[in-house]
């Protein structure tokens, strides 16, 4: 069945000491939530700390990325081993500023999905096209190489496990927000794509929307039929508004 979800990007953003306040005054006030499964994706460093006052309450825990690599000299990386020694259920793969500043192609990104995968962790996996290509009106066939190149990859069991995030690049971080006639429009041709791969499958996969989602827009976005929730940036970082986006479905 297809889930509604809500997941907070903390980026790097906080101190472990403001994460733990941030995430308990999370956990405070969405005791009165239903029919929405909330996900927090704090810094690695936060993980351990944030996940103790998460346990038991329903509240998923996610990284913001894992290695491509399934051990050994890679100094400075985070394997998906290590993440799922410590409970993280869920793992942002691909977002826009890993691909942008990090340089993660597809190709990486598929190893990281793998291994998230064989690790029991299921990929928070996002596409999105920049301003250029949506501009020169290409966004279609950039989402469709996103999804084909790494998705397609994947086996049938393994793709039930798999969370998509549509974040258009000109909307994250800008305050400018997709209409929600285009986010429904790119949502349901993403379903599209993964029913050609994943049949009736595809039916039961959560897509989100990301990108200057905020408590004001979050209502209308969400209303559209295969929007089944959001990536949140910026607005993840304050509890209230982190919780009024949950409460809008
Ligand atoms: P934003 O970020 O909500 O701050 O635009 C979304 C994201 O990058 O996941």
């Amino acid at each position: 069945m297809r889930i509604n979800i809500v997941a907070g990007n903390w980026k790097m953003n906080t101190t472990v000491e403001e994460g733990v306040k941030l995430v308990s005054e999370t956990v405070e006030k969405s005791k009165d939530l239903s029919n929405v499964k909330l996900i927090v994706a704090p810094p690695f460093t936060h993980l351990a700390s944030t996940g103790a006052k998460i346990k038991g309450t329903g509240i998923g825990l996610s990284s913001q990325n894992c290695a491509s690599e399934a051990k050994g000299a890679y100094t400075g990386e985070v394997s998906a081993e290590m993440l799922a020694g410590i409970n993280v259920e869920y793992a942002i793969i691909g977002h826009s500023e890993r691909r942008e500043y990090y340089n993660e192609s597809n190709e990486i990104l598929l190893k990281k999905i793998k291994l998230a995968l064989a690790n029991g962790i299921s990929p928070i996996f996002c596409v999105g096209e920049n301003l250029n290509e949506r501009e020169e009106n290409r966004h279609f066939e950039v989402i469709k190489k996103q999804i084909e190149e790494v998705v397609f990859y994947t086996d049938e069991n393994d793709f039930e496990k798999i969370i998509i995030a549509y974040e258009p690049v000109w909307a994250i971080g800008t305050g400018k927000t997709a209409t929600a006639e285009q986010a429904q429009e790119i949502h349901s041709y993403i379903r599209k794509i993964l029913s050609k791969k994943f049949g009736k499958k595809a039916e039961n996969t959560s897509i989100l929307y990301g990108g200057s989602c905020k408590p004001e827009n979050a209502k209308e976005i969400f209303s559209k039929p295969d929007v089944d929730g959001g990536l949140i940036g910026g607005a993840s970082l304050n509890a209230d508004d982190f919780i009024a986006i949950a409460k809008s479905f």
